[in-house]
């Protein structure tokens, strides 16, 4: 366990993107299945999906990692999320998701002091990144 007490402001914002990070490995898998289901044309954005949420899960287990060094006992709280149902709508949401947790790790950056944890922060941050490009390109690139 690490020996300082964090800030509060600090817990607060892990726990937040620890849920965020849960949900999207969820809704990732599911909107991937459904995607080759139920969306013709959709392969390309039903692979990424996969790929993201097993993405999510490396960042929702470090997190997690990161909260119990610091005494806590992270604990998924469940929100419902309901898929929409054309796929411009999907990739919508997640640009929104993907973009708040981006700025969102910017500002538990502000808090980090430890190296090694600024550096794996800084690792998901710049995966988010990504996330917000790609979505971004799918997104245009469907529009046409
Ligand atoms: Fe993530
Ligand atoms: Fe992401």
């Amino acid at each position: 366990m690490k020996e300082k007490t964090p800030p509060s402001n600090l817990i607060s914002l892990l726990l937040s993107v620890f849920d965020q990070e849960c949900m999207d490995v969820f809704v990732y898998g599911r909107e991937a299945r459904l995607l080759r289901e139920k969306i013709e044309d959709s392969k390309q954005v039903a692979d990424v999906f996969e790929q993201y949420s097993q993405e999510e899960l490396r960042h929702a287990d470090r997190i997690a990692m990161m909260l119990i060094e610091y005494g806590m006992q992270p604990q998924w709280r469940y929100t419902s999320f309901e898929t929409r149902s054309s796929l411009i709508e999907i990739l919508a949401d997640h640009l929104k998701r993907e973009s708040s947790m981006y700025f969102t790790y910017g500002e538990i950056l502000k808090y980090i002091k430890d190296p090694d944890d600024k550096l794996i922060i800084e690792g998901i941050r710049e995966n988010e990144s990504q996330h917000v490009e790609k979505i971004t390109h799918l997104l245009n690139h469907i529009k046409k």
